[in-house]
């Protein structure tokens, strides 16, 4: 199947211009946050999807019935995608949003309002290999190559979105001066779900009874929402994602990278990224 990848660049990062525009990039950067929003912040294939229902099942006291009827990315739309203001001007309540931006193309807009921002990071090595896998299903974006080929271009930060080391050193650092920031890692929720829902719902301060955080821990497992059409993308036509390819919710693990690394590219991944992060406090769970 023919490749839709174009490629808009815009302040020097890159995105798919499939999904992105001039436009759309400036309504972002130029976006009007309301005090009573929620903003999702990753860098692709952290976590997004996951944070994206664990917010709206939170939201939803337990209740999965918005997130089994409503597609993620109309809840919870990526701000900097050209549909963004089509579904914004269609929803109603508090808005739940999200968005793969740097924080420098976000920080202004940001800094004008009370929005509540939640950061999700995961370990650059897993990163890596489900950036790869997506690129392989996603027809949307540039074939990826080799393995070899596809971590080179990440390293050096001319992957869709930029940079990961730029993303969560910048996020982290500047964006913890905001109020109503909350830092939390894949490998958090996946160690410990349930406290995790605790930890987002106490942000949200939107306490959840015992019997709603069972019911919302039930349907934000990997398990649920492999299956769940809302969240796993199988509603978007073959044609943009190939599901023949390789699934959205692929293997939802830590440490899936030893599987495709080898020990040679891990050992100088290790080497750069020491050189890379020497200014970062962040850690990361490499492996369980
Ligand atoms: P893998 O490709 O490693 O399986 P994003 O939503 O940011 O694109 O991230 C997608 C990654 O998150 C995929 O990783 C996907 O399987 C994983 N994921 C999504 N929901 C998850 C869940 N409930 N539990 C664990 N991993 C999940």
């Amino acid at each position: 199947m023919a490749r839709l990848d174009v490629t808009e660049t815009f302040k020097g990062i890159c995105f798919p211009g499939h999904l992105h525009t001039q436009e759309s990039l400036r309504y972002a950067t130029e976006f009007k946050f309301q005090d009573t929003d929620t903003l999702i912040v990753t860098y692709p294939k952290s976590g997004t999807t996951w944070m994206q229902e664990i917010v709206t099942l939170i939201s939803c006291k337990g209740d999965p019935a918005k997130s089994q009827m409503q597609p993620n990315w109309t809840r919870a739309p990526w701000i900097e995608q050209y549909y963004c203001s089509d579904v914004l001007k269609a929803a109603q309540g508090p808005r739940l949003l999200s968005t793969h931006l740097p924080y420098k193309l976000l920080a202004p807009a940001l800094q004008r309002s009370k929005a509540k921002v939640i950061y999700v990071a995961r370990n650059p090595k897993d990163v890596i290999v489900s950036y790869y896998h997506f690129h392989k299903m996603a027809n949307f974006l540039k074939d990826p190559g080799t393995f070899t080929e596809f971590l080179s271009t990440f390293q050096e930060g001319t992957v869709y979105y930029g940079s990961w080391f730029d993303h969560v050193k910048e996020w982290t650092s500047n964006a913890r001066n905001i109020d109503n920031f909350l830092y939390i890692t894949y490998e958090e929720m996946w160690e410990d779900l349930r406290s995790s829902l605790e930890k987002v719902s106490r942000f949200l301060q939107c306490p959840l009874m015992e019997d709603e955080l069972s019911s919302a821990q039930k349907s934000c497992s990997f398990s649920t929402m492999k299956e769940n059409s809302m969240v796993n993308y199988t509603l978007v036509p073959q044609e943009i994602m190939d599901h023949s390819k390789g699934k959205f919710m692929r293997k939802g693990q830590i440490g899936d990278w030893v599987n495709t690394f080898s020990t040679e590219q891990s050992r100088n991944f290790d080497i750069s990224y020491a050189s890379k992060m020497a200014d970062s406090v962040l850690t990361f769970v490499w492996e369980t």
